[in-house]
């Protein structure tokens, strides 16, 4: 069984279908990719997950338990499913340290001195601690995405949902976050990456999923994508990381 499980999957703002019948498995340990264009949907199927934005209709099984009908504990939902905003959303009112403790203490009931244990652990592990004293005003994005990384790494999530992790940096702090998220996948953290960015992709796993106006046009590598797919879009959207070359 999946950890996560999306079966028909549909979404509807008005009248516009932003989600036309999403089937899609997420396995413990493994970093899934799902690609495309700007306003495909990426950001709306991530936030279906942890019912940020609630589903038309279809099904999403965690752990194998149906999560989109009523009578779920959202809370406790979203301290399994780690989130990785698209604009980080760290509390600009609070250091990288007293970020990554807050939900510690308030979620999971730590006492500070446990919660500021846990969350040093979690710093340190992504080169953050020298950091700890920050407010995210005086970090650099590189640092920013850590520091959201880390907190969401401080609950013991299941599996961790990133949200376009590289899209506000420069390509030097991408390709960190890109070798970030590489170790955590060697240490066996289950991810789920949105990205349009191919570099990103291309060095964190070896097969993306391609979504494109609500639907799951192609699974397999890149380099197939772009070569192979019958379809000359996906073909031009895979096939720009060999022009960026
Ligand atoms: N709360 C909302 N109300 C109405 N429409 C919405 C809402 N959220 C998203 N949409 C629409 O749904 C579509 C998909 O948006 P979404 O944010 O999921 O795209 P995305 O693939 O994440 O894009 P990007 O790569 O730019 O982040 C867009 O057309 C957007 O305008
Ligand atoms: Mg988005």
């Amino acid at each position: 069984m999946a950890l996560i499980e999306i079966r028909d999957l549909v979404k509807k703002f008005d009248r516009q279908v932003v989600l036309d019948g999403i089937n899609l498995d997420v396995v413990e340990g493994e970093v899934k990719v799902v690609m495309g264009t700007s306003g495909c949907g990426k950001s709306t199927l991530l936030r279906c997950i942890n019912r940020l934005v609630e589903p038309s209709s279809g099904t999403i099984h965690f752990r194998g338990q149906d999560i989109t009908g009523h009578g779920v504990d959202v809370r406790a939902l979203r301290q399994s499913i780690g989130f990785v905003f698209q604009q980080f959303a760290l509390y600009r009112h609070l250091t990288v340290l007293d970020n990554v403790t807050l939900a510690l203490r308030k979620l999971r009931g730590m006492s500070r001195a446990e919660a500021e244990e846990k969350a040093l652990h979690e710093l340190a592990r992504l080169d953050m601690a020298d950091h700890r004293d920050k407010y995210p005003a005086q970090t650099s994005g590189g640092q920013k995405q850590r520091a959201a990384l880390a907190r969401a790494l401080a609950m013991d999530p299941a599996v961790v949902v990133l949200d376009e992790p590289t899209s506000a940096l420069d390509p030097v702090m991408s390709r960190e976050v890109a070798q970030l998220i590489d170790r955590l996948h060697r240490e066996n953290v289950t991810m789920l990456c949105v990205t349009h960015d191919l570099l990103l992709a291309g060095s964190i796993a070896d097969r993306v999923t391609f979504l494109d106006k609500g639907v799951i046009r192609a699974e397999d590598t890149i380099a197939h994508l772009s070569k192979h797919h019958p379809d000359e879009q996906v073909r031009a959207f895979f096939g720009c990381e060999e022009n960026a070359r």
